[in-house]
């Protein structure tokens, strides 16, 4: 990952509903986290009123490009 898509995920939002910020779900997956259930035990996400719908296809997208990359 590029240093200025790091900046910008410290900006944008991985969970809208309980505020967690898109590099804190990236740095779960660098960590080793390999499931939606993993990365939400680590940083909180996914109980919010969306029950995960927004915050799921997020992570689902950076697990494929970490798969990838
Ligand atoms: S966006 Fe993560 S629980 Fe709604």
């Amino acid at each position: 990952m590029e240093p200025s898509e790091r900046v910008m995920a410290k900006l944008k939002a991985g969970c809208v509903c309980k505020g967690v910020k898109l590099i804190r779900l990236i740095e779960a997956i660098e960590n080793g986290a390999t499931t939606f259930e993993q990365v939400a035990a680590t940083t909180g996400i996914g109980d919010g009123p969306c029950q995960g719908k927004r915050c799921g296809e997020k992570v689902a997208e950076l697990l494929a490009q970490h798969r990838l990359g």
